[in-house]
C-alpha cells in the first residue's frame, strides 16, 4: 500500500477531505486502484502506465471478497477509482451490489473480444484462464475423462474430487454448463459428481492436483495456472505431482473447455473516471495484456499480444468455450440452488 493511502485510511474524515480537495486539483493524475492480484509483473504493469499517461497508482491489494466488501461498506465516499478481480462470478457479484458505472470505450470495443465484454458494459475479461481435468495417469486413461460429463459417470465412482460447490470457480463452471444444457441436465450432472466423489470437497485446486497424484483420488478440476504454477515449481514434491498427473482440456468436441477471467470495471463513486478508463484501455494494449496475463499464467484475451509464456505455451492450443462472460455472472445463483440440492458442499 502507498503511503498516501495508508494516510488515508488511518487519519480518517478530515484527512478525507482534504484528500478529495487535492485530488479534485489533480484529476486526471492519480488512480486508485482495488486489485486481489499481487504479483511480480504488475510493478511493470504499472510503471508502464504512469510513464505513458503521468497518472500515479494508488494501490490497495486484498483478498477477493474482503475488497468487495470493503468497497461496499466504503459506499459513495469510496476512493476507488478501478477494481481489479478474479472470476466473471466475483465481477457479477460486484455488478450486482451497484458497484460499477459503465464504460463506453472505442477502443475496449474495438480490442477486446465480444465474449469478455458483458453486455451492460460495466465489467470486462483482460486475461483468460481455462477449468482443467487433471487425472492421475496411473489410474486413468485419458480418454476416459474428455468431457465434463465424464466427471459424473458412474464408472469414476469414488475417483472424483474436488474443491468446494460454494466455490466461486465451481459455480461458474456450473454457470456454464446450465447455459449449454439446462437446468436438468446441468442439475443431473451435478447429483452424479456428488455420487463419484471420493471424498468431501476440501482445500484448493492445487490440492485436488496433489491429491490426483498422490493416488487419493483420480480426477479433479482445476484452473489451469495452478497447473502451470506445479510445472514451474523446482521443488521436487511439485516436479513428482506433475509427473504423476495429466491434463485434458475439456468438451473438445462440443462447446470447447470452460472458460473464465480476471477482470476489471470502473467503480460507480470513482472520483477520477477519467484516469480509470484510461486504465482499461491500457490494459486492452499489446504490452500489457502480456504482463497482465503472465503474472498469474494466464492467457491474454487480445489476440495481437505475444503470449510470453513458454510453459503455457507448451499445453498447446485447445477450443475454448467463447460463452459470454455475463452468462458465467447471470447463472450464479440457480447454480448455488442446484449445488445445494444435489448435496455438493
Ligand atoms: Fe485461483
Amino acid at each position: 500500500m502507498t503511503t498516501d493511502l495508508k494516510r488515508f485510511y488511518t487519519c480518517g474524515v478530515a484527512f478525507l477531505i482534504a484528500v478529495a480537495g487535492v485530488t479534485a486539483n489533480a484529476q486526471d493524475k492519480v488512480l486508485n486502484l482495488y486489485s486481489s492480484r499481487h504479483y511480480q509483473t504488475d510493478e511493470a504493469l504499472y510503471a508502464n502506465f504512469t510513464k505513458l499517461t503521468g497518472i500515479r497508482i494508488n494501490r490497495i491489494e486484498a483478498g477477493e471478497d474482503p475488497l468487495i466488501e470493503r468497497l461496499r461498506n466504503e459506499g459513495a465516499k469510496s476512493p476507488a477509482d478501478v477494481l481489479v478481480t478474479v472470476d466473471a462470478g466475483r465481477l457479477w457479484r460486484a455488478e450486482q451490489l451497484d458497484l460499477f458505472t459503465p464504460v463506453t470505450s472505442k477502443v475496449l470495443a474495438a480490442r477486446l473480444p465480444d465474449h469478455m465484454r458483458v453486455p451492460n458494459d460495466r465489467w470486462f475479461g483482460f486475461s483468460a484462464r481455462a477449468r482443467v481435468i487433471v487425472y492421475n495417469k496411473d489410474a486413468i486413461k485419458p480418454a476416459a475423462v474428455q468431457n465434463y460429463e465424464d466427471l459424473a459417470d458412474p464408472r469414476l465412482k469414488g475417483k472424483v474430487c474436488t474443491r468446494s460447490g460454494s466455490h466461486v470457480y465451481n459455480l461458474s463452471l456450473m454457470s456454464a454448463l446450465i447455459e449449454h444444457w439446462g437446468e436438468k441436465k446441468a442439475e443431473e450432472w451435478a447429483r452424479g459428481v456428488v455420487a463419484n466423489f471420493a471424498r468431501a470437497p476440501k482445500g484448493g485446486d492445487t490440492d485436488q492436483i496433489r491429491a490426483v497424484a498422490a493416488g487419493e483420488c483420480q480426477v479433479a478440476v482445476s484452473n489451469s495456472y495452478y497447473y502451470i504454477r506445479l510445472m514451474k515449481s523446482d521443488k521436487p514434491e511439485d516436479r513428482k505431482v506433475i509427473a504423476k498427473v495429466g491434463l485434458v482440456w475439456p468438451n473438445q468436441k462440443s462447446f470447447g473447455t470452460h472458460m473464465n477471467i480476471s477482470g476489471a470495471g470502473v467503480l460507480k463513486h470513482a472520483p477520477h473516471k477519467e484516469a480509470a478508463i484510461k486504465f482499461l484501455e491500457y490494459l486492452a494494449s499489446d504490452q500489457a495484456q502480456s504482463y497482465f496475463a503472465n503474472g498469474n499464467n494466464e492467457w491474454p484475451v487480445v489476440k495481437s499480444a505475444p503470449l510470453d509464456n513458454p510453459e503455457l505455451a507448451s499445453l498447446g492450443n485447445f477450443r475454448a468455450d467463447n460463452l459470454n462472460v455475463g452468462a458465467l455472472g447471470k447463472n450464479q445463483a440457480l447454480a448455488q440452488r442446484i449445488f445445494d440440492r444435489v448435496g455438493y458442499k
